[in-house]
């Protein structure tokens, strides 16, 4: 018999037109741009894949919410209904909304970290080790070591390595440590889950050493969705089971929710303590507004109500990681080299190996995203050496182990074709590959100069 073929669980009921020009107006578009994608105009990109915050598509029932949000500046009725929504969830009574995740990081870590703190975790994410930074403290990578080989298949490559996090908590002043951070999935660790086990192990140390414990949890979901496939014991829970459990070992979470809320704009800080959620209240009046909107209009928070209830939908989370797996192992067909195995939200291609002839010194996976975009009109974004930056003693260039092309996937967006077309882009480019050129500066930031630099080929 042969098998029904799959198919999303959805249908399309309103399109938004997306024009190719011609590779010759990519070609000129982007030597304007000064071969940096970010200063693409987005109407000259055809398959958008920079990122997957706030670009996924809402459905007939979150439209419908956004109707009726209370746009009350005090006590709005979306607020409690997202409370509620979030309680129900995750656990969590205390509800503080922001205007997107960094600003959660911003009002929690105002709360929590003091100068020469130091905040454990699994590879913090860029804005949540600036904001730790930011306060002269240290984000302390404890990620187990398989996270670093591209090329190694474990289920689960986001885990914290519990040695390393104990050690820590026993080299560091017992004050210097309040919390560790923990991302799920690991977004700078190629969208690598963490397992129950790990989480529930990592909140028994923190517990052995008195420390809280946060999720950054802007993926929760596609976590959870791991949980259930891979990990033992969990096969026959549903998704909203899992994710009660996982925050069941947890203080709290900091939330971007243009990921897992599937949602345009918004986060949130959600905490099980009364008395830090009063501590957090100050700085979300100073920083975000008042504690019932928090930079959100009423209808945003009515909408994340129920896009975090459609995200923690087995179904739903199946077609999204179903696109990832697809779109991995298509490339992997054509003999391009991605990292293994494909996470939650991005495929990661390996510029050094599609580019053996380019240096680091000459950026190859800002190479590959420009000649990406030249090909097929798709735009990825560099996770290489313009990511790096330059160390901030020396001044020298950082070049990391991996130089990666991110070709982050929104939520709901992209049909298989569009998948079929960037697999396609890359194997055009594979084969003119010895024939590409690197970039050098001609405008560089002293900091997150990826955002605004300016290249030209050497
Ligand atoms: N934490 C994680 C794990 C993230 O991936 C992001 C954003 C944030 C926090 C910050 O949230 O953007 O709402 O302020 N990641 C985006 C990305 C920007 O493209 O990966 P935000």
């Amino acid at each position: 018999m042969e098998t029904r073929p799959y198919a999303e669980p959805y249908k399309i009921k309103v399109v938004e037109e997306i024009k190719l020009n011609t590779k010759e107006e990519r070609e000129q578009k982007i030597k304007e741009a000064g071969y940096n994608l970010f200063n693409l105009k987005s109407e000259d990109v055809f398959i958008d894949l920079l990122t997957d915050s706030g670009t996924g598509a809402m459905s007939d029932n979150q439209w419908s919410a956004i109707m009726k949000g209370d746009e009350s500046y005090a006590g709005s009725k979306s607020f409690f209904e997202l409370q509620k929504t979030i309680n129900t969830l995750l656990g969590m009574p205390y509800l503080i909304p922001t205007h997107q995740g960094r600003a959660a990081e911003n009002v929690l870590f105002s709360a929590l970290i003091k100068k020469d703190d130091v905040i454990p975790g699994n590879t913090h994410f860029d804005t949540t080790k600036g904001h730790i930074e930011h306060r002269q403290a240290v984000a302390l990578d404890c990620t187990v070591d398989e996270a670093f080989d591209p090329e190694i298949e474990l289920p689960f490559k986001g885990n914290i390595d519990l040695a390393k996090l104990e050690k820590a908590f026993n080299d560091y002043p017992k004050d210097k440590i309040k919390f560790t951070n923990l991302t799920i999935t690991c977004n700078s660790g190629g969208g690598q889950p963490v397992s129950m086990k790990n989480i529930k192990e990592v909140s028994e140390l923190c517990k052995k050493y008195d420390k809280m414990l946060f999720f950054d949890a802007a993926r929760f979901a596609e976590n959870a969705y791991f949980i259930k496939v891979r990990e033992e014991g969990y096969q026959d829970k549903t998704i909203k089971e899992i994710v009660r459990e996982m925050f069941s070992y947890v203080d709290g979470c900091t939330m971007s929710s243009k990921k897992d809320g599937l949602v345009n704009i918004g986060g949130f800080i959600a905490l099980k303590s009364e008395e830090l959620y009063r501590q957090c209240s100050v700085y979300e009046i100073m920083f975000e507004g008042y504690l019932t909107y928090g930079g959100l209009a009423g209808r945003d928070m009515a909408a994340l109500a129920v896009g975090l209830n459609e995200s923690t939908e087995y179904d739903y989370l199946h077609s999204r990681i179903r696109q990832m797996q697809y779109l991995g192992d298509k490339l992997v067909e054509a003999g391009i080299s991605i990292v293994r195995p494909v996470g939650g939200h991005a495929v990661y291609v390996d510029a050094k190996s599609f580019l053996p002839n380019i240096p680091q010194s000459e950026f190859p996976a800002q190479v590959l995203g420009v000649e990406l975009y030249i090909e097929a009109g798709v735009r990825g974004v560099e996770v290489g050496v313009v990511l790096a930056d330059r160390d901030p003693v020396t001044r020298e260039n950082r070049f990391p182990k991996l130089d990666l092309l991110r070709l982050a996937i929104p939520r709901r967006v992209y049909t298989d074709n569009h998948l079929d077309v960037i697999v396609w882009g890359l194997k055009q480019v594979h084969k003119r590959r010895n024939e590409c050129r690197g970039l050098k500066f001609t405008y560089e930031a002293p900091i997150m100069r990826h955002f605004t630099a300016r290249f030209e080929r050497v």
